[in-house]
């Protein structure tokens, strides 16, 4: 089954989500990504701070500078690019594929007064509505995954930034070689959460070459970020009564079952970026 942009826009919506889903959106809290957990004394933080934690990675390999104009490409909710502008401030635009995100975005900039710092909209990041050079950083945390085309999203940041920006991406990726059993959890995972395909580390290097970047850094965070499929397990069963309002004691079995499958499975992986554009 081929994933289109449509699909992936209905699916953030909130039109084609199935109810357990739903449901799992008020569990995770407001960062659309996986938590980060640096070692053994910080696993018992919850699933908010672990998330934030893999935000603020993001916002210091990115490094942006008190003034400068930040591009969020794949915002989700918004939540990191506000923390981005706070804590460096700048200046943020975040693009999405969901109307219902940039809408949100836009409601949530106006009531705390942020008009001037942050701006959200409705737009695909292979088709970017913006002039050469117009940004001085970009990042991409956990949005690759949907796009159809990554080197085209590639060849639209490196546009769009001016020379010596920053760019970082957060990305799932399949680690190869991969397996028959590792092969069912990647489908498995593409096909429920509306994933194109899963890139690779040497695709990443090639493309990022390819559109002019240099400096390129790629770190397998895959270790520090896999809990986050233990977490969720244990979080739903948890609350299993309030989920089984949602879903069957059979589906909830399977769900919880499958993360913690995907949490062990070697070739889901996960990359950390940074690259220069040239
Ligand atoms: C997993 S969420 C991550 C959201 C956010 N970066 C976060 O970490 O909370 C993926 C985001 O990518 C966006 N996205 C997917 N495909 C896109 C495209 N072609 N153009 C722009 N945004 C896209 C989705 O709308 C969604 O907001």
């Amino acid at each position: 089954m081929t994933v289109s942009t449509d699909d992936v826009a209905s699916f953030y919506d909130g039109t084609d989500k199935f109810s357990l889903e739903g449901k799992l959106d008020e569990l995770w809290g407001a960062n659309l990504h996986y938590g980060y957990w640096d070692n053994d004394s910080d696993e018992d933080s919850p699933i908010e701070v672990a998330t934030d934690r893999l935000t603020d990675l993001m916002i210091a390999g990115l490094n942006a500078q008190p003034g400068q104009r930040v591009l969020d490409i794949g915002c989700g909710n918004g939540n990191p690019t506000l923390r981005l502008a706070n804590a460096r401030d700048v200046s943020v635009v975040g693009i999405t594929i969901s109307r219902v995100q940039a809408e949100q975005g836009q409601a949530r900039v106006a009531e705390l007064g942020l008009a001037d710092r942050a701006e959200f909209r409705l737009a695909d990041a292979m088709d970017m509505p913006f002039p050469d050079g117009s940004f001085d950083a970009a990042w991409a945390l956990e949005s690759m995954l949907h796009m159809p085309d990554r080197g085209r999203v590639l060849a639209e940041a490196a546009r769009v930034l001016r020379p010596g920006a920053r760019l970082a991406i957060a990305d799932v990726v399949e680690r190869g070689p991969v397996s028959p059993e590792g092969k069912v959890v990647l489908d498995h995972i593409r096909t429920t959460y509306k994933i194109h395909s899963l890139g690779t580390a040497e695709e990443y290097r090639e493309q990022l070459a390819a559109n002019g970047f240099i400096d390129v850094e790629i770190t397998d965070i895959t270790d520090k970020v896999n809990r986050t499929g233990i977490v969720l397990a244990d979080a739903v069963e948890k609350k299993r009564a309030e989920f089984l309002v949602h879903a069957t004691e059979q589906e909830l079995d399977e769900f919880t079952g499958f993360m913690r499958r995907a949490a062990a499975t070697p070739e889901n992986g996960y990359l950390f970026i940074t690259a220069t554009r040239g």
